[in-house]
C-alpha cells in the first residue's frame, strides 16, 4: 500500500500535470489568435502530452490501489508579449515541473517506496526531454530575432508535430 504522504503528493503532481496541459492549451489559443497555425499546432500536440502524463500517473495510482483526488484546475495566463515570450514562459514551467518530479522522486525514495521511485524514473528522464524541447525553440527563436523569413520557416516546421494520444506514454 502507498502511504498516505505519498498518496497526496502523487495526487498533487496529477493537478500539475493537468494544469500543464490547460496552459499549453492557452498557449494554442494565443498562436491560433495570431494565425501562426505551426506554433499553435506543436503546443496542441504538448497539450496532450501532458494529459498523457496525468493518464500515466492516475494509471500508477489504481494499480496500487491508491485514491486518485482530482482537484480544482488553476486558470492559466492567456496572452504573452511575443512568440519568444510564449515559449520563454514554455520552458519556465517545465523547469518547474522539473522541480516538482524531483522533489516527487526525493520523497518516495524518503518514504521507501521503490516502485514509485522506479516508476518516477521515466518522468526524471521525460523532464530532461521536455526541458530541451522547449529550450531548443527558445534558442532558435532568439537566433530568428524579428526577421520574419526564419520565423516563418520555424512556424512551417512546428507545423509537422503530431501529437501522440497514447495509453502508454512510453511509446512516444
Ligand atoms: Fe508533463
Ligand atoms: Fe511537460
Amino acid at each position: 500500500m502507498m502511504k498516505a504522504e505519498l498518496q497526496k503528493a502523487f495526487n498533487k503532481q496529477i493537478n500539475e500535470e493537468l494544469f500543464s496541459a490547460y496552459l499549453y492549451a492557452a498557449m494554442v489559443n494565443f498562436f491560433e489568435g495570431k494565425n501562426l497555425k505551426g506554433f499553435a499546432n506543436w503546443m496542441r500536440a504538448q497539450t496532450v502530452e501532458e494529459l498523457n502524463h496525468a493518464n500515466k500517473l492516475i494509471g500508477y495510482l489504481h494499480e496500487r490501489g491508491a485514491d486518485v483526488k482530482l482537484d480544482a484546475i488553476a486558470k492559466p495566463t492567456a496572452t504573452w508579449k511575443n512568440t519568444l515570450s510564449a515559449f520563454e514562459a514554455a520552458y519556465k514551467h517545465e523547469c518547474h515541473i522539473t522541480a516538482c518530479i524531483n522533489k516527487l522522486h526525493a520523497l518516495a525514495t524518503k518514504v521507501n517506496d521503490p516502485a514509485a521511485v522506479i516508476f518516477l524514473n521515466w518522468f526524471v528522464s521525460e523532464q530532461v526531454e521536455e526541458e530541451a524541447n522547449a529550450d531548443e525553440i527558445v534558442q532558435q527563436l532568439k537566433l530568428a530575432g524579428d526577421a520574419p523569413g526564419p520565423l516563418f520557416m520555424l512556424n512551417r516546421e512546428l507545423g509537422a508535430r503530431m501529437p501522440v494520444f497514447t495509453a502508454d506514454p512510453e511509446a512516444e
